[in-house]
C-alpha cells in the first residue's frame, strides 16, 4: 500500500488518482475528510500531530512525504520519520524544494528522511504553475493580474507532472537516493502566464506590474517575513541555476514536460 500526504492538494490529487489507475491500493491522507476515487481509502491526519499518522501508515511500505510550512514551524519532521519507520514503511518519496539544492532554503527535511535510514527520493521542484490559482479572484472579477518582476521567467512546473514523477518513484526500484530537480519546458515570465490563462479564458488578462515593496506588503499578509523576501529573490533576482530547464521530467517519464498553457487550458474554470 502507498501513502499519500498533502492528498487533497495540487500535487497529491493528482498522484492518487495516478497511483490508483495503476492499480495500487492508496491510502490518502489530509486534515479533513476528502473526496477520493473508487477503491481509494481516505484517512484524517495532522502531520504536526505525528501520532495521528499512526492509523493512516498501516499496511504501507511506501510513502509520499508533503511538509508544509507549519510542519516545519513545529520543530521538522523528525518525530514524523519516526512514527514512518515504525509503522514499517520502507521508501519515502519526499516533496522538497529546488531551493535546497541552490541553497535558498535549508536543508533540514531532507536531513531528516536521509537520517531515517529508509530508501528514499528527493523531488525538488521549482516553482509551480498553480500558484497562478492565487490570482484566480482578480482574474474572475477584474479579469487583472497584479504581481511583481512581469518579465522574468521562471520555468514553473506543473504540479501533475511532479505527481507523475512521484508515480514513477514510489512504483518502480531504482530511485533510491535519487535527487531530482523538477521544472517546466521553458521559462515562462508572469505576463505571459497571464496573457496565457487570457487564451485559455478566449478573453484579454490585463498585466499589472506591483513593485517589490507594494508585493512584499501584499505577501506578509499570508506568509513570514523571512519567507516573503526569499520568494521575492526567486522572483525578482533568480540565479542562472533557477532559470534553468532541467531535463529530470522528460528522463524520468519519457515526455517532455508539460506547458504553462497546457496548465492554463486544464485549469479554466478557476479563472471563470
Ligand atoms: N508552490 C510552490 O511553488 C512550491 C515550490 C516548491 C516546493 N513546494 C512544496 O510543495 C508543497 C505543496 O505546495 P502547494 O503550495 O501546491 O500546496 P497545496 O497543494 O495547497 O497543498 C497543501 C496540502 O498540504 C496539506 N496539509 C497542509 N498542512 C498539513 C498538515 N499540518 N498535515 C497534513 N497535511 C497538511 C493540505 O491538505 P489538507 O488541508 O486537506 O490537510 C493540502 O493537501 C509545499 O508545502 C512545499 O513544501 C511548493
Amino acid at each position: 500500500m502507498i501513502a499519500v500526504t498533502g492528498a487533497t492538494g495540487n500535487v497529491g490529487r493528482p498522484l492518487v488518482r495516478a497511483l490508483a489507475e495503476a492499480g495500487e491500493q492508496v491510502t490518502a491522507v489530509s486534515r479533513k475528510a476528502a473526496e477520493v476515487p473508487t477503491g481509494v481509502r481516505s484517512q484524517q491526519a495532522d502531520l504536526t500531530e505525528p501520532e495521528s499518522l499512526r492509523p493512516a501508515l498501516r499496511g504501507a511500505s511506501a510513502l509520499f512525504l508533503l511538509t508544509p510550512p507549519d510542519v516545519m514551524a513545529r520543530g521538522g519532521i523528525g518525530a514524523v520519520m519516526d512514527v514512518v519507520r515504525e509503522a514499517g514503511v520502507r521508501r519515502v518519496v519526499l516533496l522538497s524544494s529546488q531551493g535546497v539544492g541552490t541553497s535558498r532554503h535549508p536543508s533540514d527535511l531532507e536531513d531528516a528522511v536521509r537520517r531515517s535510514g529508509l530508501d528514499w527520493t528527493m523531488l525538488r521542484p521549482g516553482a509551480f504553475d498553480s500558484n497562478a490559482l492565487q490570482w484566480a479572484d482578480a482574474i474572475r472579477t477584474r479579469r487583472t493580474v497584479e504581481a511583481p518582476f512581469g518579465d522574468v521567467a521562471l520555468p514553473a512546473v506543473d504540479p501533475a507532472d511532479i505527481a507523475a514523477v512521484a508515480a514513477v518513484a514510489l512504483r518502480e526500484r531504482g530511485h533510491e537516493g535519487g535527487v531530482y530537480t523538477l521544472t517546466g519546458p521553458e521559462p515562462v515570465s508572469p505576463r505571459r502566464q497571464a496573457a496565457a490563462i487570457g487564451d485559455a479564458l478566449g478573453e484579454p488578462v490585463r498585466f499589472v506590474e506591483l513593485t517589490r515593496a507594494e508585493a512584499r506588503d501584499r505577501m506578509l499578509g499570508y506568509m513570514p517575513e523571512p519567507v516573503v523576501e526569499a520568494t521575492l529573490d526567486v522572483l525578482g533576482v533568480p540565479s542562472a541555476d533557477e532559470q534553468r530547464v532541467s531535463p529530470d521530467v522528460e528522463r524520468l517519464l519519457g515526455r517532455p514536460p508539460r506547458t504553462f498553457a497546457d496548465w492554463a487550458a486544464r485549469s479554466v474554470a478557476a479563472f471563470k
